[in-house]
């Protein structure tokens, strides 16, 4: 059939050429329309091939068709990686598809189609986008099996296909990453509480930070104690400051904080009011190897709670409770009044 057709094509090339033909001239013939191009045939001087193309005549990009012998643009589709672009005038044309989507192809679809399930493409990789494998689990994330998640306070590095990114690597113990989605061993540059890094000089680095346990409430470097807070000024842990006439602000602190690095701040009193070194924190000193057969902790009296707070004498303890709303839905809590001392009036003598 397909033979007969072209034999009858060529018989007629002088006078032009049927649909799907275009006409070659010397020797007269009328050939097949290739894929990528269309030939609307008729009379010697229509007879001729155009590009799906139109912009470049290049038939390796943008537009195509899905077999030879095409007749006319409404045959042109987007080729596999390329949405296709209509046009208002009726030369539609294609464009690649964007970070995290692909396209198949062939289909003349207006937008390609986005990756699913929190999956990503790999901005390095390049080449044409034409199926869901492009969809990658982006570093940082791993897959569940229904969706890439981001690894919580632990890390994985690079791009992976789903089945390869299925958990996350662990940090080294005792310690852990600043946020979700990290993506390097040396992002575990967090302890957790209780440790400390085992080499000052390899803390947060490469390849292995190493930590060890602090002896039972021992100060150690991965942890501020109780009525404590770390001075960025002093470079060490500080006792919370009590206040005193001159500047009447004490302060409390009631945790265990890790120490990342950064200062920490005890919690104020209230306005006026001092802090007193009441509350008993049990604590091993860092000279406290462990290696004598009972060495007693320590019991140091410090700011722990606002139990510590305490007013003057001529001063009489105020609550300041938020205004009342004018909505009955949103009562104060009684639960967070701020206090503030307030001197008490001199009475006339
Ligand atoms: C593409 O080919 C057509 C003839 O089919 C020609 O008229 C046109 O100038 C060409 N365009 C480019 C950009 O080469
Ligand atoms: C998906 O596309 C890649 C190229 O990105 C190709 O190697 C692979 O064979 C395709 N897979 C399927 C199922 O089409
Ligand atoms: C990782 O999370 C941070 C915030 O926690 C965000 O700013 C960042 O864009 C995330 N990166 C990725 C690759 O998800
Ligand atoms: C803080 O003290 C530590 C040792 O305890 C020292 O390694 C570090 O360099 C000091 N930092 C500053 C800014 O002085």
């Amino acid at each position: 059939m397909k033979a007969a057709a072209a034999v009858a094509a060529a018989a007629a090339a002088t006078a032009g050429c049927a649909a799907g033909f275009y006409l070659v001239n010397n020797p007269a013939t009328c050939t097949k329309c290739p894929v990528g191009s269309y030939c609307p045939g008729g009379i010697a001087t229509k007879s001729v091939i155009y590009s799906c193309n139109w912009a470049s005549n290049d038939t390796t990009v943008g537009l195509t068709t899905k077999a030879e012998r095409s007749t006319s643009r409404a045959a042109c589709v987007n080729k596999p990686g390329y949405k296709h672009v209509p046009s208002t005038v009726g030369k539609p044309s294609a464009a690649l598809c964007g970070p995290n989507t692909y396209a198949p192809g062939f289909n003349k679809q207006k937008a390609c189609t986005p990756c699913q399930s929190g999956l990503k493409t790999d901005p390095s990789v390049g080449g044409l986008q034409i199926n869901a494998t492009v969809c990658k689990v982006p570093p940082g994330w791993f897959y569940t099996g229904t969706a890439a998640v981001r690894c919580p306070k632990e890390y994985r590095g690079g791009y992976a296909v789903s089945t390869a990114a299925t958990k996350c690597d662990s940090c080294p113990v005792g310690s852990t990453t600043k946020h979700s989605n990290s993506t390097l061993l040396t992002d575990c540059k967090v302890l957790k509480p209780g440790r400390f890094w085992l080499n000052s000089n390899t803390q947060m680095q490469k390849p292995e930070p190493t930590t060890s346990i602090c002896l039972q409430n021992s100060w150690c470097p991965g942890a501020i104690p109780p009525g404590h807070y770390f001075s960025a000024a002093a470079n060490t842990t500080v006792k919370c400051a009590n206040g005193d006439a001159a500047n009447p602000n004490g302060f409390y602190q009631p945790n265990w904080v890790q120490y990342t690095g950064v200062a920490t701040t005890c919690t104020a009193c209230g306005a006026g009011i001092l802090s007193a070194d009441l509350e008993s924190l049990n604590i091993f000193r860092p000279s406290d190897d462990g290696s004598t057969t009972w060495s007693p902790a320590e019991t140091l009296l410090v700011p722990m709670t606002s139990d510590s707070c305490y007013i003057r004498r001529g001063q009489g303890w105020c609550w300041l409770l938020a205004p009342m709303s004018a909505s009955p839905s949103t009562w104060p809590s009684p639960a967070t009044p701020t206090t503030t001392a307030q001197t008490a009036p001199t009475r006339a003598s």
